[in-house]
């Protein structure tokens, strides 16, 4: 790849969208923590870089930097809040903490023409989020737009390869964001738009084939990646190479395993299923930390995943990461960092006997939608909702049981053929329903009940990291409920949550 954007990531709750605005323009991007050594930055040849903001401030004791060298090696580079201040820090200019921190929309003002601003109004909103501000720039930089309450919000140097600006780009609530990132991309550093997913697949069968000297076997779990990761190394390798593996975890949705196998029936693939159900809830009995069961799902999962490579001849094991899973595991202190291990990056062992293959370890899940789309995997199942690796088993708070499981197998079936009677299921990113460790007092005919209390959620989203709790009409709430306490044995009661990312994760463990 010759062409690609080195974002440093200084701890931004926003690290993750600058990647995707460059990637949207089609150009390829990846994160690096900033705090890696100056020898890696070089070794990545990067066509330009992005420092992105942080929470931190360039007074701090241990504030995140980054070497001075990276300005010296011809490289053009844009700064975002924290990334501008960072180089006027750097370069002799002077920040200063601001009498009032500023969040929110402000009017940016530009007061110089500028490649910069190619297609930009001379007045327009900009999303802000900072305390620090550039009070004295460094030399031979100058001054080409500001707001009403910071002047230096965008400089540049003379030169046109160094710019930096105070607010975020990257946010939807920057109107003309888009046009700055594809300005810096396209008209300062002059790059082409050509990263694009059929490049991807090409690229990535050629390195497959470089790569791979043995057999793999594929981690299949139903959902969107790990079934377009088994295509595409397929595609890469030849069926003689690649076995995917279908493991009943026992803590799979109803008919779960059904629904796959036929799925790969009609791709005409085969699929070799292994029912290890009880292996699985023997291995879970008693256990109600969240973390603890998806390390345990995790360990699990790679004794059978030995057991089958052994099956098959295999030396290396092919999962279906994606990129966001790769970021919460290993990024940088800061609001970005890890909340949940998620199993297929941070529970797998230290020593693993087989080599991991990930083709989707830098790509978002709408790319390996499109991935999927370009191999012809069929609509319905490209647009599947994400499915955690652990499964139900973060689903049914506290201990788990058959019993349970079966409970809430029930409910979710109802749940989500109802969302796609209604037309709903495409409208929303993830739904699912999870079966709380309480107990409320009902009545059910002449009779009083203690059962259970099931939680419905939905959301919006775009990628996992940020969501909204999906507004349904009342009347579909209505209707669901009923169905759920009238149909399901052991449930009398159903809430809806109505929680947000943050604060709240998208699950519930
Ligand atoms: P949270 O709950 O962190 O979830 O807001 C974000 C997205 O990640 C999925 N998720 C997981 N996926 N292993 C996975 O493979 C896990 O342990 C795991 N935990 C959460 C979650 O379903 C949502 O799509």
């Amino acid at each position: 790849m010759e062409q690609k954007v080195l974002i440093l990531d200084f701890g931004s709750q926003y690290t993750q969208l600058i990647a995707r605005r460059v990637r949207e323009a089609n150009v390829y991007s990846e994160i690096l923590p900033c705090n890696v050594p100056i020898s890696k930055i070089k070794e990545f040849s990067a066509s330009a870089i992005i420092l992105s903001g942080g929470p931190s401030s360039v007074f701090d004791q241990d504030a995140p930097s980054v070497d001075k060298e990276i300005f010296a090696l011809g490289v053009p580079v844009l700064g975002i809040c924290y990334g501008l201040q960072l180089i006027a820090h750097l370069l002799g200019g002077k920040v200063v903490p601001s009498t009032h921190r500023e969040y929110g929309r402000a009017k940016l003002n530009v007061k110089k023409d500028d490649v910069l601003f190619t297609d930009v109004p001379v007045a327009s909103n900009v999303w802000m989020s900072h305390g620090d501000r550039v009070e004295g720039l460094p030399q031979g930089y100058y001054v080409i737009g500001s707001t009403d309450t910071v002047g230096n919000t965008v400089i540049r140097n003379e030169k046109g390869t160094i710019y930096g600006v105070q607010f975020h780009p990257e946010v939807h609530h920057t109107d003309f964001g888009k046009n700055i990132i594809s300005n810096f991309l396209f008209k300062i550093v002059g790059l082409k738009a050509d990263w694009n997913m059929k490049n991807f697949i090409k690229e990535e069968i050629a390195k497959l084939q470089r790569t791979v000297t043995g057999k793999v076997i594929c981690g299949v779990s139903g959902g969107v990646d790990s079934t377009v990761a088994a295509v595409l190394l397929k595609k890469a390798l030849g069926d003689e190479n690649v076995f995917p593996v279908f493991v009943n975890n026992g803590v799979l949705r109803k008919k779960e395993a059904e629904s796959v196998q036929k799925l790969f029936d009609t791709m005409g693939f085969k699929l070799y299923y292994y029912d290890d159900t009880e292996l699985f809830l023997n291995n879970l009995k008693g256990v109600d930390d969240p973390e603890k069961k998806r390390k345990i799902i995790g360990h699990t999962f790679i004794d059978v995943f030995y057991k089958a490579a052994t099956t098959f001849n295999a030396q290396y094991l092919a999962q279906g990461t994606l990129y966001p899973d790769v970021i919460e595991s290993v990024s940088f202190k800061g609001p970005s960092a890890t909340i949940k291990t998620h199993h297929n990056v941070g529970g797998l062992p230290e020593k693993l006997h087989l080599t991991l293959i990930e083709p989707f370890r830098e790509l978002f899940k709408d790319e390996v939608r499109a991935v999927g789309r370009e191999l012809g995997i069929p609509e319905d199942f490209i647009m599947r909702h994400p499915f955690p690796g652990p499964g139900l088993a973060v689903r049914v708070l506290g201990d788990i049981t058959k019993e349970r499981l079966d409970v809430l197998r029930d409910v979710d079936d109802i749940f989500i053929s109802m969302l796609k009677e209604y037309d709903l299921y495409n409208k929303i990113w993830q739904a699912f329903a999870v079966l709380l460790p309480v107990r409320s007092v009902g009545v059910m005919g002449d009779n009083r009940t203690y059962e259970n209390v099931i939680a419905l959620r939905a959301v919006t989203s775009v990628d996992g990291m940020t969501a909204d709790w999906y507004h349904f009409p009342h009347e579909f709430l209505a209707k669901v409920s009923n169905r759920i306490i009238n149909e399901v044995k052991g449930v009398n009661r159903v809430c809806y949550d109505i929680s947000s990312k943050p604060p709240a994760t998208i699950e519930w463990e």
